[in-house]
């Protein structure tokens, strides 16, 4: 979400001194391409917050299949947003497209729902600046309509008080940035964007022919921290609901579960392969389209797709504390704290 509430204030036990609005998400700088990181950081929601990875995602798809991208724990619509326009721009028919949002944070739904929603000038700048995006010039004003603050917002915020931080900035909770301002999405360009309340995890089933799943800085939030233990689960049930379709199914993972599981429990890498997971290899990303440039590696690490030869899942295989799990994480895990 444009506001960093307190999914963004690490547990301090887990997290030791680390602020998570500052966190590097990759091991090496070398493999960031630094044109690429959203200038606002990386932990909040932004529109085309990595561009990266959302167009290489949408570059693996075929153009001419019913898809669903299912972008979950969606926070205040901007990530769905961000993929319904470069959704709309690469399928020439997009009645084959489908975008489902889901976050648990009613609030946050139903101002997405509206269509409204707040962007500062970097964040406009970032997103117009990128030519792979293809919003530079007039094509911005195709999609997005500025507005005066829509009585929509005011009428939830009634409902909902917590909303009124997005637009004050009180608490140091708006996005940095200057120059906010209210924006209204042109839907009639976009496919069927459709927002859900709800717990992500009750979200993963999909009819279409291809389904990608954006778990973008979210599932490392499920239960307030309940630790790696639910990302797996997720996988999990991915994997339970897809295996057996054969058909594409792709995820996307974020920088903050990049970042957890390489700093806290790498053996879920070995999981998730075992569950039938894999990276793309590069030259499938390169006939696709995705640039080889510094980026590469970010984008051969966030990205996996279920191996048409995955099966069920054993029921006995659980992952297991590594030994380079920092010592308070296998103490916790093995305490069934986390
Ligand atoms: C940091 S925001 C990320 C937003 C977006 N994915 C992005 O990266 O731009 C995390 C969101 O996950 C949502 N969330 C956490 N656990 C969830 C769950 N179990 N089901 C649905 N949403 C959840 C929170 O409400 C919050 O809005």
């Amino acid at each position: 979400m444009k506001v960093s509430t307190n999914y963004y204030s690490p547990p301090p036990s887990l997290y030791s001194n680390t602020a998570f609005g500052m966190i590097h998400l990759s091991s090496s700088d070398d493999e960031m391409d630094k044109d690429d990181r959203h200038p606002l950081g990386d932990s909040t929601t932004l529109l085309f917050r990595e561009p990266h990875i959302q167009t290489a995602v949408v570059k693996l798809l075929k153009k001419d299949k019913p898809t669903t991208i299912k972008v979950l724990g969606c926070s205040d619509g901007s990530e769905a947003w961000s993929y319904a326009i470069l959704m709309s721009k690469a399928f020439q028919d997009k009645s084959l497209v489908k975008v489902e949002a889901v976050d648990k944070k009613e609030s946050l739904i139903e101002l997405a729902k509206t269509g409204y929603l707040l962007c500062s000038d970097v964040e406009k700048k970032h997103a117009t600046d990128k030519k792979d995006i293809g919003l530079e010039g007039k094509n911005w004003g195709k999609y997005f309509k500025q507005t005066e603050e829509p009585s929509e917002f005011q009428t939830l915020v009634r409902r909902y008080p917590e909303l009124a931080d997005l637009s004050t900035g009180q608490n140091g909770e708006v996005s940095p940035g200057s120059g906010i301002e209210w924006y209204k999405i042109n839907q009639e360009r976009l496919p069927d964007v459709k927002f859900i309340a709800g717990d992500l995890r009750d979200h993963l089933e999909s009819d279409a022919e291809q389904t990608v799943y954006v778990m973008a800085n979210s599932v490392c939030y499920i239960g307030e921290y309940e630790g790696t233990d639910k990302i797996i689960g997720v996988f999990e049930k991915i994997q339970n609901e897809n295996y057996n379709k054969k058909l594409p199914t792709y995820i996307a993972l974020g920088p903050v579960e990049i970042w957890w599981i390489d700093n806290h429990e790498p053996c879920v890498w070995k999981y998730i392969e075992r569950l039938g997971f894999e990276h793309i290899p590069q030259h499938e990303l390169m006939q696709a389209g995705v640039k080889n440039n510094e980026s590469m590696d970010e984008v051969k690490r966030k990205i996996f797709r279920l191996k048409p030869s995955a099966m069920p899942k054993k029921a006995n295989f659980r992952c297991q504390p590594s030994l380079a799990c920092p010592p308070y994480v296998v103490q916790a895990l093995l305490k069934g704290e986390l």
